[in-house]
């Protein structure tokens, strides 16, 4: 149907007779002649429509509508110079029309403007609700042909280290994971239950017990968990795993691979090796596992300087092992107001987001002058007060913001406030917003958190990590003992502060598998109910294996300058976990519910 691509004309192209198809992206009569912007996903070219070459052609060119698909034949030619346009590519030239043919009418009023000539602002609401109107705008098309370019570079630079690509079920047995499953009832197993994969990680560990050596997938994952801008139901991974491999050899690997897409999307050499943080290291400096190391204002623990000091708040903390941790707002005593971190001020409610009872500061004043809210001042000597502004680097006019309490709410709280000042502040400036890559590894992740409801260690990424085997010596009558304070051999990729990515060296041993389920409090007919089919798996010939899985929305919503990853898939879910277009998820009938022997709990609505 078409000769060539609109937005692919050139001069080189002029006395060219083509043939085209596409949108009409506006059309403007200007007085006797009728110009036709012609879109496809290329870009546009100007049609001009004389009425020398036909009345009925000009008639049908008077009444096109915008988006109208069309298809026209036509004379490349020059532009006269006075209506060169040299914002778009094809500016130079036009197509003179000897037909058109209207493929398919616009019905009704179009609910936005897709015109590239039109950077409206649309409400996200509409644009999902017409999502196939909006691909067809400049921002979601590029976006879709960066999602495509980087999963291009990433199957080249994996199929030349010998990866395969394997798919695995998306039907399987429900598994804990972290997050909330999506379930499929089964009509053929009566009573028995689906749940959508929330990661290909099971099945990745059993390829690698079956030989395949080094697999990846460009894999769906289902999480029923609350929504975020960087977060949806559905979502796809960048997994892989290999076998006979170290660590230090994965973290290679991938950073290569992330390299390689930075070069071929962007055209920027990263750095590499990327630096390494430990996960201990990081929660001291940042208070979060995924620190933002584009700009300072780090947290300074001050245990040490604070311990049995008069003001309670501080010592108590310290004294029943919690920490006392501040950071340095450089300038903040004249840019931040007290009213701004005292209770009802929005710094204040940062704090408190993130459970701190309360904010404590200091102002420097001239010559090491402080200032301070409630008793802080009054119990701080002279020599302590020294110490205290030496050890945070505290000059004439800095604010220092203060959290105590147990470590993990202390890190919370001023990891909170120091993204949101940060922010503020423009501690990160527009232009190095958009070109600093700050990517960084974590490594050495404590194997297991608290989880305090219901007083058991969980696996902090999950149970299938292998812990440090220095933490966790030869002995294996110890292992029980050792497990719960070893690290893991796990690594997350942090890129400006966001979790691009995160995977482990995981367990090849049967016996330390069921210890690490022991731990999680998994009670061992239920590990086997629920595991067997992997413990088995272990006890025939398990390669020692590795892997890491990355969020591809993620990352091309980083390259892509995005705030959400909605704006990098085709048909995402909203907020509330809903397709705005198809209505999804909707109401089925009640015979599909009896053909799967589902009844609901919800009272019935009065009108059913
Ligand atoms: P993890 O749970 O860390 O690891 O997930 C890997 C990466 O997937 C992305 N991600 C998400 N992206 C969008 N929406 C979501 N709801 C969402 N959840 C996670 C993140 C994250 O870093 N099986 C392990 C990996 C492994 O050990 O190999 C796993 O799934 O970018």
């Amino acid at each position: 149907m078409r000769s060539n691509y609109c937005g692919e004309l050139r001069r080189e192209h002029i006395n060219s007779n083509v043939q085209l198809c596409g949108w009409v992206d506006r059309c403007r009569d200007h007085g006797g002649v009728i110009f036709i912007d012609l879109r496809d996903r290329t870009g546009s070219i100007q049609i001009t429509v004389d009425p020398d070459q036909g009345s009925s052609l000009f008639r049908i060119a008077e009444s096109l509508r915008n988006e109208t698909v069309l298809q026209i034949t036509g004379t490349v030619s020059s532009r006269p110079p006075e209506s060169i346009n040299e914002k778009l590519k094809t500016g130079e030239i036009e197509v003179l029309a000897n037909d058109l043919k209207v493929l398919n009418e616009v019905q009704g009023t179009l609910p936005f403007n897709v015109s590239i000539h039109y950077e409206e602002q649309v409400k996200e609401e509409l644009r999902l609700r017409h999502r196939y109107l909006d691909l067809r705008r400049e921002r979601m098309k590029n976006n879709l042909h960066l999602r495509h370019r980087v999963i291009k570079t990433v199957r080249n630079f994996l199929e030349n280290k010998e990866f395969l690509e394997v798919e695995t079920p998306i039907l399987n047995r429900s598994t804990p994971e972290g997050a909330r499953d999506y379930l499929v009832p089964s009509r053929v197993c009566e009573g028995d239950w689906f749940a959508l994969p929330q990661s290909p990680q099971l099945f990745k560990q059993l390829l690698m017990v079956g030989g395949i050596e080094r697999y990846y997938q460009i894999a769906r994952c289902f999480r029923d968990e609350d929504l975020r801008a960087d977060r949806q139901p559905e979502f796809t991974q960048l997994d892989l795993e290999m076998s006979f491999i170290t660590q230090e050899e994965i973290l290679a690997i991938n950073e290569n691979l992330i390299a390689s897409i930075w070069k071929e999307v962007k055209g920027i050499t990263l750095q590499l090796p990327f630096p390494k943080l430990t996960w201990h290291e990081a929660m001291e400096r940042f208070g979060t596992d995924r620190p933002d190391t584009r700009y300072g204002m780090e947290l300074t623990n001050l245990n040490e300087i604070l311990q049995g000091i008069g003001f309670k708040v501080f010592s108590g903390a310290i004294a029943s092992g919690g920490s006392v941790k501040c950071i340095n707002v450089k300038g903040g005593n004249t840019s931040i107001s007290n009213v701004r971190i005292k209770p009802g001020g929005d710094v204040f409610s940062e704090a408190e987001k993130a459970g701190a009872k309360g904010l404590a500061f200091i102002r420097v004043r001239e010559n090491q002058n402080i200032d301070s809210i409630g008793a802080i001042k009054d119990n701080l000597n002279e020599a302590k007060k020294i110490e205290l502004l030496e050890k945070t680097n505290a000059r004439e006019g800095d604010l220092l913001l203060f959290a105590a309490g147990d470590t993990p709410t202390v890190n919370k709280t001023l990891d909170k406030v120091r993204q949101y000042l940060a922010k503020e502040l423009n501690l990160i400036p527009l232009e190095k917003r958009k070109n600093k890559w700050d990517f960084l590894w974590v490594i050495d992740f404590p194997m297991f958190e608290p989880n305090i409801d219901e007083n058991r260690l969980e696996a902090l990424h999950h149970p299938f990590c292998a812990p440090n085997s220095a933490d966790l010596g030869d002995e294996k009558s110890e292992w029980g003992a050792r497990l719960p304070e070893a690290r893991a051999q796990a690594y997350d990729l942090i890129l400006n502060g966001l979790e691009l990515g995160g995977g482990s060296l995981r367990i090849h041993q049967p016996e330390l598998q069921m210890k690490v389920l022991e731990t999680i409090g998994l009670p061992v007919n239920e590990a086997k109910e629920q595991f067997g089919f992997l413990l088995e798996a272990l006890e025939m010939g398990a390669p020692p294996h590795g892997g890491i899985a990355f969020g591809l929305d993620r990352i091309v919503m980083l390259l892509a300058d995005e705030e959400s990853i909605r704006d990098t898939i085709a048909f995402p879910k909203t907020q509330q976990a809903r397709c705005l277009m198809t209505k999804a998820p909707a109401k089925v009938s009640t015979a599909q519910l009896e053909e799967l022997n589902i009844t609901s709990t919800l009272p019935v609505a009065e009108d059913e």
